[in-house]
C-alpha cells in the first residue's frame, strides 16, 4: 500500500525530481513493521495504550530510550530525564512556550531549519542569527552577539541550534566549539535547544556526541525524534534534559489538560525498541541514505558547470550547494522548474537574505532518479549563467 497524496503533507509533481523535500522515502517506511508492532502495543498495554497518558509520556518508552541513550551515547540517562513529545517541532513549540515569553530574542543559527523559525513566530518572539562554518555555530560569535544584546536590555534566554548533521548545511559543531558552548551557556544562564533529529543518520562512522550527553547538567534541551529514523507520521520524539528544566516542560498546562501528546504512537515505538528492530531498521536506512548521498555526490561531481562547490556530508539528508558567482538560487528556480527539477533556495534558511546557495535533499528518490536530478540541475545553471531562457 503506497503513501496517497491525500494523507501525505508534500505533492511530489509526476516527472520532477524534488530536491526541496527532507522527508524519509515513503518506500523506506516500515509499514509491516508498524502494523505488527501497533498490535502488540494493544495486546501489551491494553487500554493504558489508549488512555490519557502520564504528561511525561508512557514509561516504557521513556525507559527504552534512557537505555539506548546510555549504551549508545555513553552517559547516564535515567528515565527522569526523559519526557515524550510530539516530535522535534512540539518538543521545540513546548520550550518555547515554557522558556520564553513575547519579545524575548532567541538566537538561531543562519542558515537554519527555515520551518523552525515558524514556530518562534508564532510564539512572537524575535530571531537573532549567529553565524556559521564549515565547523558549526560560531561560538565566538555567539559570545559577542549575547553580551551585545543582554548589555542593550534585551532578554535572551534560548539559543536554537542544529550540531550534529545540520539542516540545510549537513555540518557538524566541532567537539571544541561543542564544549565552549556548553561552558558559555552554563555560565550565561543561556538554555540550549539543541534540535538532534537527523543523530540516527551518520553514513561515515557514528555521529558527534550530543551537547546533552557532553554535560547533562548545563542548561541543554535536547530534541530527540523517531521522525527520520522511524516514521514521521507517528509524531513520536523526546526531550533530554536535566531534571529542573524538564519538571518545568512537564508541568506545561497543555500537558495537564491532555496528557502525553502521542501517547497511543508513543507506546508503538516502545515496543519497536523493546522487540529489537529498531537497530536493525536504523542500520537499513544508513546504507540506503549513504548510498544515495553518494551517487548525488557523484553526479554533481560529474555534472556541474565550474563556479559550484559542496562538501558531502556526513550524515542527515542534505547536501548545500554554492552557485557560481552572480547566480542566486531564487533566479535560478524556474530555470530548473523548466528542466523538471526543484530545490529549496537558500534564502528560505537564511535570516539576511544570503541566497547563493541551495538546499538538495536527496532522501527521496533512488540513485538513478538522483543522478537525472544533478543532470537537469546543471543543465539549467548553465542556461540561468548564459542569461538566456
Ligand atoms: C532540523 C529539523 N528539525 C525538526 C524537524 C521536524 O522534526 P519532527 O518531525 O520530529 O517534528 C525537521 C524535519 O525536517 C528538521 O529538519
Amino acid at each position: 500500500v503506497h503513501a496517497s497524496p491525500n494523507f501525505t503533507q508534500n505533492a511530489l509533481r509526476p516527472g520532477f525530481v524534488e530536491f526541496a523535500f527532507g522527508e524519509p522515502d515513503p518506500t523506506l517506511l516500515p509499514v509491516e513493521l508498524i502494523g505488527t508492532v501497533a498490535r502488540h502495543a494493544i495486546e501489551t498495554y491494553g487500554a493504558g495504550a489508549i488512555s490519557y497518558g502520564r504528561p511525561e509520556g508512557p514509561a516504557v518508552l521513556r525507559e527504552e530510550i534512557a537505555r539506548r541513550v546510555a549504551a549508545r551515547e555513553g552517559c547516564v540517562a535515567a528515565a527522569n530525564c526523559v519526557m515524550i513529545t510530539g516530535g522535534n517541532s512540539q518538543g521545540l513549540d513546548l520550550a518555547l512556550t515554557v522558556f520564553t515569553r513575547p519579545g524575548d530574542v532567541v538566537l538561531v543559527e543562519s542558515p537554519t531549519y527555515n520551518l523552525a523559525l515558524g514556530i518562534m513566530r508564532d510564539r512572537g518572539v524575535e530571531t537573532v542569527a549567529v553565524p556559521l562554518d564549515d565547523d558549526g555555530l560560531e561560538v565566538g560569535a555567539l559570545e559577542a552577539l549575547l553580551s551585545g544584546l543582554r548589555s542593550a536590555g534585551r532578554r535572551v534566554r534560548m539559543l536554537y541550534t542544529i550540531p550534529t548533521f545540520h539542516n540545510p548545511t549537513g555540518v557538524s559543531l566541532a567537539l571544541g566549539r561543542r564544549r565552549r558552548l556548553l561552558a558559555l551557556a552554563a555560565d550565561r544562564d543561556l538554555i540550549v535547544v539543541e534540535d538532534d533529529v537527523y543523530r540516527e543518520l551518520a553514513y561515515d562512522g557514528e555521529a558527534p556526541p550530543s551537547l546533552w550527553s557532553l554535560a547533562p547538567e548545563a542548561p541543554v534541551v535536547r530534541l530527540g525524534s523517531f521522525s527520520k529514523s522511524l516514521a514521521p507520521g507517528l509524531r513520536v520524539g523526546w526531550v533530554n534534559a536535566r531534571p529542573d528544566l524538564l519538571s518545568r516542560l512537564v508541568a506545561a498546562g497543555v500537558l495537564e489538560s491532555g496528557g502525553c501528546v502521542s501517547q497511543y504512537a508513543a507506546t508503538v515505538a516502545a515496543r519497536v525498541l523493546a522487540e529489537g528492530a529498531y537497530d536493525a531498521h536504523i542500520i537499513g536506512l544508513r546504507r540506503a541514505y549513504a548510498s544515495r548521498r553518494d551517487a548525488l555526490a557523484a553526479a554533481l561531481r560529474e555534472h556541474l558547470p565550474s563556479g559550484c562547490h559542496f562538501a558531502v556530508p556526513a550524515g542527515g539528508f542534505f547536501l548545500w550547494l554554492s552557485l557560481p558567482a552572480g547566480l542566486t538560487a531564487s533566479r535560478l528556480l524556474p530555470f530548473a522548474e523548466r528542466c523538471g527539477v526543484a530545490f529549496a533556495p537558500g534564502v528560505r534558511f537564511s535570516c539576511d537574505g544570503d541566497d547563493r546557495r541551495l538546499r538538495l535533499a536527496f532522501c527521496l528518490y533512488d540513485e538513478a532518479a538522483l543522478a537525472e536530478g544533478a543532470l537537469r540541475l546543471a543543465s539549467a545553471i548553465r542556461t540561468a549563467e548564459s542569461g538566456c531562457d
